[in-house]
């Protein structure tokens, strides 16, 4: 079986030195791909920016980007079985970007800000993918309705949902405490490191194709 997982924070450039990004540090992306090959599939890693080492025998695409990241997934979608979306897309990106170095001249900016594109919201819809699709969800409230709702919305066989409100869950941390949701079925996940979290992810993710 052959896994694609995105992975990490994107950055949306302001202008040559400065970004619009997030504190994703990618380990629960690199941890399904290294859980992946641990349970003897192939996988795909394309990840935004972060300061990890590709775990072994992981192919791994590098983006920095939304569009690019959106770009690369429709590129290799075709080949794979399962897609685990991880990453934390930013959703917004300034409408214009500037060549040079923005100078400290007013005393209040405005920055516009436009959406990037929904690659979770595309597999089914533009990319045409009809493999197993996991997403994920991070929320400081209401958490299983928004996973729910995902679930629906976005066409996922599964998603994770993570409530990132609470200290030592979910973005930045080692260790993660999630909800497997699934049509019918949710299953509360103990906190643990984020690689035992990841092998249980990719275990279930194998019942529900082998169911
Ligand atoms: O809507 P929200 O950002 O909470 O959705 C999170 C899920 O959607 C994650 O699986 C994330 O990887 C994916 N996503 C995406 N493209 C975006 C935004 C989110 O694939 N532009």
């Amino acid at each position: 079986m052959r896994f694609l997982i995105t992975a990490g924070p994107t950055r949306e450039a302001i202008d040559p030195v400065r970004y619009i990004s997030n504190r994703s540090s990618g380990r629960m992306g690199y941890a399904l791909a290294g859980a992946v090959r641990h349970e003897g599939h192939e996988a795909l890693l394309i990840s935004g920016p972060t300061s990890l080492d590709v775990p072994e025998g992981v192919d791994f695409i590098s983006v920095t980007t939304a569009q690019q990241m959106y770009e690369a997934v429709q590129d290799m979608v075709g080949g794979v079985d399962v897609a685990i979306l991880c990453a934390a897309v930013a959703d917004y990106r300034p409408i214009s970007y500037s060549n040079q170095k923005i100078k400290k001249e007013v005393e209040r900016m405005t920055l516009e800000l436009e959406r990037t594109p929904d690659i979770l919201g595309s597999m089914r819809r533009v990319f045409g993918f009809r493999g197993v699709l996991v997403g994920f969800a991070a929320e400081t409230q209401n958490l299983l309705a928004g996973a729910r709702n995902k679930l629906e919305a976005k066409g996922c066989d599964m998603v994770v949902a993570n409530d990132v409100s609470q200290p030592g869950v979910g973005f930045d941390a080692s260790t993660n405490e999630v909800w497997l949701v699934r049509k019918g079925r949710e299953e509360k996940l103990e906190r643990d490191t984020k690689h035992r979290i990841a092998l249980r992810i990719v275990q279930e993710t194998l019942s529900l194709i082998a169911g």
